[in-house]
């Protein structure tokens, strides 16, 4: 049995990159692991949020989870801000970590490049990430290309902290998706399809009416070739659509050039917003019965419960390696 870790930021509708990305992965990894799924929000904060948009975006991300096929029976299901151990893991990791390698993440980079002030938080955020996975000795981290720099930086500070201290942390390692570790905006399909975006019609979200759907990819960019082929350097619009139908509908990608030849764009884009359709009206029927009801307060709850067990363990022994507080048994 292995761990699983992974965590999403509840900063608006999650979009089809999340999706083909990382949580469509994560049903499967609950069957014969430990999964443990995190709705990040102190990692939100890291940006200014309305509070009770946030509050709404947990609550709206925790029946999302649930209704992509989380099951609060096989896997535990929290909310980070809920278990203390993360912020206070996190802390610590500050210690280990350098301002160098913190300012080379390309996160960082990208989000703060050109701003006036940015929180500090936004250059710390890497250390959180990498409290929020060594907490539960997690083995595997299922997550998208974007997060790549971040696991290797979560492995070099656990790697340095056991050198350090004392041999306390599990090293874990990523989990990219077989197809779609970077699915591309529909408007620029060089660029990562991302929840900021401020061109609506370059991002699918989760809750998108079959309308908006069909909208949306009818007026994706591709190219004038008007030849339904996978290449990715030459025909990047093409090339991500041909992977969002693949990842959706299980069919091979050569399969789809099989099934659109001699066929033109139109045909192409209709075929994939009806593959995206298909695939997320139960997900949207399942999240509507499930938004408004109790039930999903207790599932947190107990998840809450569950991840405070773990966490706390670690941080207990963090904390005994890096010698705060009294030696506790
Ligand atoms: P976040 O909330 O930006 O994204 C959630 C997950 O979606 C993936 N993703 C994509 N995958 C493919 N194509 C895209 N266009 C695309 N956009 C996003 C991301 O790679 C991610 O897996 N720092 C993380 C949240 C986090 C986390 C963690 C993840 C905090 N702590 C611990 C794993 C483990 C983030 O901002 O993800």
């Amino acid at each position: 049995m292995k761990t699983i870790f992974s965590g999403v930021q509840p900063t608006g509708t999650i979009t089809l990159g999340n999706y083909i990305g990382a949580i469509k992965q994560f049903p499967a990894l609950q069957e014969n692991n430990n999964a443990i799924y995190c709705i990040v929000d102190q990692h939100a904060i890291t940006v200014p949020q309305d509070r009770l948009e946030l509050r709404k975006n947990i609550r709206s991300l925790a029946a999302m989870y649930i209704a992509c096929g989380i099951d609060p029976k096989k896997s535990i299901l929290f909310i980070q801000s809920e278990v203390p151990a993360h912020a206070q893991a996190g802390w610590m990791l500050q210690c280990v970590a350098s301002i160098g390698e913190l300012e080379r993440m390309t996160q960082f980079k990208d989000k703060s490049t050109g701003k006036e002030s940015v929180s500090a938080a936004l250059l710390t955020y890497p250390p959180l990430m990498a409290a929020d996975i060594l907490l539960y000795n997690t083995d595997i981290v299922p997550v998208g290309e974007d997060q790549k720099q971040h696991i290797e930086l979560t492995r070099d500070l656990a790697e340095r902290f056991n050198k350090r201290y004392n041999d306390v942390l599990t090293i874990p390692d990523i989990q990219l998706p077989k197809e779609g570790a970077r699915i591309k905006s529909l408007q620029e399909p060089t660029k990562k399809m991302s929840k900021s975006d401020t061109n609506s019609k370059a991002t699918i979200r989760l809750l998108d009416t079959a309308k908006e759907i069909e909208k949306k990819i009818k007026s994706a960019v591709t190219d004038s070739e008007g030849i339904v082929k996978f290449d990715i350097e030459n025909k990047p619009g093409v090339s991500n659509l041909l992977i969002i139908e693949s990842a959706l509908s299980g069919t091979a990608i050569a399969d789809l050039e099989a099934k659109y030849e001699g066929k033109g764009y139109g045909d192409f884009k209709a075929g994939v917003a009806q593959a995206v359709i298909d695939h997320l009206t139960p997900i949207q029927e399942r999240y509507y019965a499930l938004i408004d009801s109790p039930e999903l307060d207790e599932i947190l709850d107990e998840g809450a419960v569950k991840a405070n067990a773990i966490a706390s363990k670690t941080l207990k022994k963090m904390e005994n390696a890096m010698g705060l507080g009294r030696k506790r048994r």
